[in-house]
């Protein structure tokens, strides 16, 4: 017997233009456009496998080996009932019309009536605080896609991102590699609400990331609840949404495009601060940093100033999403003398989150023994924090979309089952 079943994994992004304020909750639709960085998925992914069964009685997925419930109404139906429309769409009822004898191929099935079992799993620690959601609804969106075989040329990634969409709004973000804008649109429907490619990865493949996990003890305001009260409540927001972000989205889009570090870390940081600002006018007001975050920022700060006063330019770039965790860009070049910068401040457990040994030559000593302030640095401008303070770096970069994985990749058993 067939097994109709695929595999994808998909990657995280980070804004550097941030998205926050929705303008329809339902469907998703943002206040205003946003551009993010898509991270190399070899470090941090999900991967999702789908099958669909004329023996399975309802849709089920579980995430991490437990089930997710999928609830009515809710964000995963949303996502699974729009991928079987689109592939009944414009594939099962154009078959129809035009039926060929004896085609045994997938796209002569009525895939879309049969029940789906979901298996997803994120590759990286829960304890890491890092957001799964874009790359789970985009690793979702990606293996529905291929097992419904709604793929390239007949299906674009935008066309699949106006879907994942619907299950996060920074999900749509996820279904393209290198650099990528999630532009508003203007229509009630959402249909022009997409991402775009600005420039794939191969353009500026020396953009890497340094991702710091920063403890945090206090639960969080979600992404969705603490932008809609935003949205009520900011009217720096209002500012945000008509002048700043339309013309950073133009600046940015050019720095990118002319690989101009020094203006792309200017107005990555400059719109983080915008969107952490939008927080505290929000009422009751949202604090998402920390004062590990806010040394962090101090250190980059004194790091670019050196820099200038080098006549190198910024070659660092913070920012931070709806949490402490810092995410700072820079180029491969710089990378090792920032880690050798933020061991220095923020100093390592040893032997956790190994990875950033990379830069060193991939010796499995103590990574501490690698602190460095660089010289004509002001040390002053913050304090050595404690072993901890900022739990684990994750060197990362700028990566690919979403990839179809082979079949010994999948994460159900011959059953339907996780394994
Ligand atoms: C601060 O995409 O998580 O990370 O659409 O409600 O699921 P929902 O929100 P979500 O918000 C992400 C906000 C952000 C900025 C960004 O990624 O652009």
């Amino acid at each position: 017997m067939s097994v109709y079943q695929a595999t994808a994994s998909a990657p995280v992004n980070i804004a550097v233009i941030k998205y926050w304020g929705k303008r329809d909750t339902k469907l998703i639709l943002p206040t205003n456009s946003s551009l993010s960085v898509t991270l190399d998925q070899d470090h941090l992914r999900s991967t999702t496998t789908s099958r669909a069964d004329p023996a399975f009685t309802q849709d089920t997925l579980w995430l991490n080996g437990k089930i997710d419930e999928i609830k009515a109404g809710g964000r995963l139906e949303t996502c699974i009932r729009e991928m079987k429309r689109l592939r009944k769409e414009i594939i099962e009822d154009k078959d129809a019309s035009a039926p060929k004898a004896n085609q045994v191929d997938l796209r002569s099935l009525q895939l879309s009536e049969y029940k789906v079992h979901i298996a997803s799993y994120n590759n990286f620690p829960t304890a890491a605080g890092l957001a799964s959601s874009a790359s789970g609804f985009a690793a979702l969106v990606s293996s529905l896609a291929q097992l419904y075989s709604l793929v390239p040329p007949l299906v674009s990634p935008s066309t699949l991102s106006l879907i994942a969409r619907q299950g996060s709004g920074s999900a749509c973000r996820s279904l393209y590699g290198g650099f990528v804008a999630w532009e508003q649109g203007v229509r009630p429907d959402g249909s022009d609400s997409l991402a775009i490619e600005v420039a794939p990865q191969a353009h500026w493949p020396e953009m890497h990331a340094l991702i710091c996990v920063v403890s945090d003890t206090k639960k969080g305001t979600s992404s969705t609840s603490g932008m809609q009260r935003t949205v009520e409540t900011s009217t720096l927001l209002q500012h945000r949404i008509k002048e700043v972000v339309p013309a950073r989205m133009a600046a940015i889009t050019t720095a990118i495009q002319q690989r101009d570090f020094d203006t792309f870390a200017r107005i990555t940081m400059a719109d983080s601060n915008s969107f952490h600002a939008v927080c505290l006018d929000t009422e009751p007001p949202i604090f998402y940093l920390n004062d590990v975050s806010r040394a962090i920022i101090s250190v980059v700060v004194e790091y670019n100033r050196l820099s200038v006063e080098r006549g190198e330019g910024y070659k660092a770039a913070y920012t931070y999403d709806a949490g402490p965790n810092a995410v700072i860009y820079a180029l491969e070049k710089d990378i090792k003398e920032i880690i050798q910068l933020v061991l220095a401040y923020f100093p390592q457990t040893a032997g956790e989150f190994k990875d950033v040994l990379g830069v060193f030559g991939g010796s499995v000593q103590d990574v501490n023994v690698h602190a460095k302030i660089p010289e004509g640095f002001n040390d002053k401008v913050a304090s050595k924090w404690e072993v901890g303070s900022v739990k684990g770096l994750i060197h990362t970069k700028v990566g690919d979309g979403p990839r179809a994985l082979a079949p010994e990749e999948a994460l159900l058993n011959a059953d339907g089952i996780p394994k």
